[in-house]
């Protein structure tokens, strides 16, 4: 470690690039996924992210869920290496009743990948997504997929992104054609055209290209798709703003790509772009300073917990960001909150989705630490100093239930398994301040299911699940200049009978009706409720 130069850590940074792809479900992640570890060698054979893929109808039904929960460890990160790159590509929950969990990953890329399905264009679940990157200033590439199908017009689609996202879009591809007429994608950038075959096995390298957006061959071959693709462009780049590094960076505008997953069309150029374009990983901000990706010392934060999927070895797999330095097999690790130290050997890393033994990791990489429950959502683990990144989110619920144990005698348990969950982000559990009977938030009510199951197999206990008359929460505070703990404590005093504390102690207000919340906040005028809790 002494002799190791600065550069190396440098050198090792600048050619990391970590993201996330976000899409609707059904627009091709799962497709794009297995392309792009395909063209990076990471996987030989297609087809096995697809196999592991959770059942994405499964809407209801948490068996199926909880069966896919243990392979979903392996392929919930990938690494891989393309060019002089190594790639750590984040994967999210496809449900929407765990999209706490994706906000908790975003917090851990450096870019995103949107990919739209051509002919559904901007959907729910993209949207919200999005402006989790957007909050946070995520860069974010554009791959428009299923070129190959009857589809939106691209102009039409270009709009629709512009509208309805907020950020101006930058073709670098444009199509020529659709369905059954596609002929391929114009690159703008390289002056030529990439002629579309479809495939499942070809290698891109094998495209057919045509040199020069203006070569008459183009519209010999390819007729009026091609004279219409041309008409496009010129209005497009006469209409759009030119690229602007800094405003992608920013977030504020996309470079937007043409092509079709299951092809294999497209997805090079998509890879290519994340290396060129896509940040590496850059400083991350904690409560006491600015850290900076190439500093020696290693740092890192715990963005996700997943539990593993044997109940008798109730180990978890803390996955964890680097924030900066390098990490080595064995090194000592102080867990800031707990002032704990950790020694891990067992140090996963997750190359081509199975599970390695990790020798190394810099800045931008994801690595997976099991532990019994040392390590909670948002800890900072650094080699001593004191420092707690912030920042990875907690969002009010907005559904609610009582929790009660069917044999009294599994109190304990029931609390034990309710605090780990808990700490696993799983669900959010409420102490009321006056009464006995603990209270579950969640986002989505797959939630509620999936923790009753677990605690039954996991811990042994029999859970029931009422229902509870509150569908709002605002966590409170009160700044110090408006009486701080003082009037914070007047406030929790004067509404004990709706008050409760969460997994940290931090306290939330807990309401039947939106209504009652303005009441509230205009008796209660120096106190602040939050809709999201930032850990720190
Ligand atoms: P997701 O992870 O975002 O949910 O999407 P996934 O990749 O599973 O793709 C959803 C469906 O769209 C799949 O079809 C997939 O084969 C198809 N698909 C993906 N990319 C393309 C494309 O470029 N063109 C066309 N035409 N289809 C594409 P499915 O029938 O739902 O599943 P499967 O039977 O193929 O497994």
């Amino acid at each position: 470690m002494a002799t190791e130069t600065s550069s190396r850590l440098d050198s090792e940074v600048r050619r990391r690039r970590t993201f996330a792809i976000i899409s609707h479900p059904d627009a091709g992640k799962t497709t794009l996924t297995e392309k792009l570890l395909l063209f990076s060698g990471a996987i030989q054979i297609a087809g096995s992210v697809k196999a592991r893929k959770a059942s994405r109808h499964a809407t209801s039904d948490w068996m199926e869920i909880e069966k896919q929960r243990g392979i979903s460890v392996a392929s919930s990160v990938m690494q891989m290496e393309y060019r002089d790159c190594v790639i750590n590509l984040l994967d999210t929950p496809g449900h929407q009743d765990f999209s706490e969990d994706t906000y908790r990953v975003l917090t851990a890329v450096d870019a995103a990948l949107m990919v739209i399905d051509a002919a559904n264009g901007v959907e729910p679940q993209t949207r919200r997504l999005l402006q989790v990157c957007r909050a946070r200033n995520t860069p974010i590439l554009t791959f428009v997929n299923k070129m190959d199908r009857e589809v939106q017009a691209p102009l039409t689609l270009m709009d629709e992104i512009e509208r309805e996202l907020g950020m101006s879009v930058v073709p670098f591809t444009w199509p020529v054609g659709m369905g059954k007429f596609f002929g391929g994608v114009l690159d703008l950038g390289k002056d030529q055209m990439r002629v579309f075959s479809p495939g499942e096995e070809r290698a891109t390298q094998d495209d057919e290209i045509i040199h020069g957006l203006a070569n008459p061959v183009l519209e010999e071959r390819f007729g009026s798709a091609y004279m219409e693709a041309a008409g496009e462009v010129e209005l497009v780049q006469e209409a759009s703003p030119p690229f602007d590094e800094t405003e992608f960076l920013a977030g504020r505008q996309t470079p937007m790509f043409f092509g079709s997953a299951i092809n294999n069309f497209g997805v090079r150029e998509v890879l290519d772009a994340l290396v060129d374009m896509a940040p590496a990983p850059g400083s991350r901000p904690a409560l006491q300073r600015e850290v900076q990706p190439a500093e020696p010392k290693f740092t890192g934060v715990v963005f996700k917990i997943q539990a593993n999927m044997d109940p008798a070895h109730r180990d978890r797999i803390a996955f964890l960001r680097v924030a900066s330095g390098h990490f080595e097999r064995g090194m000592r690790l102080k867990v800031v909150r707990s002032g704990k130290e950790l020694r891990p050997n067992t140090v996963v890393s997750f190359l081509s989705q199975r599970r390695e033994l990790l020798e190394e990791a810099f800045a931008g990489d994801i690595i997976g630490i099991p532990n019994h429950g040392v390590l909670q959502l948002g800890d900072t683990l650094t080699e001593g100093e004191s420092l707690q990144f912030t920042g990875l989110p907690f969002f009010a619920p907005e559904m609610f239930r009582a929790v009660e144990v069917a044999d009294p005698l599994r109190t304990k348990q029931l609390r034990a398994g309710l605090t780990q969950l808990g700490e696993e982000g799983a669900i959010q559990v409420f102490r009321p301040v006056a009464g006995s009977l603990l209270l579950l938030g969640a986002v989505g009510q797959l939630q509620f299911e999936v923790v009753a199951h677990r605690l039954e197999h996991e811990y042994g206990v029999k859970a029931r699940i009422m229902p509870a008359r509150y569908n709002v929460a605002r966590w409170v505070t009160c700044d110090d200049a408006d009486g701080g703990e003082r009037e914070l404590k007047r406030f929790i005093d004067g509404n004990a009978h709706r008050v409760a504390l969460d997994a940290v102690d931090a306290p939330c207000v807990l309401l039947e009706y939106a209504g009652e919340l303005r009441a509230m906040q205009e008796n209660w005028p120096k106190i602040k409720f939050h809709a999201l809790r930032e850990h720190a």
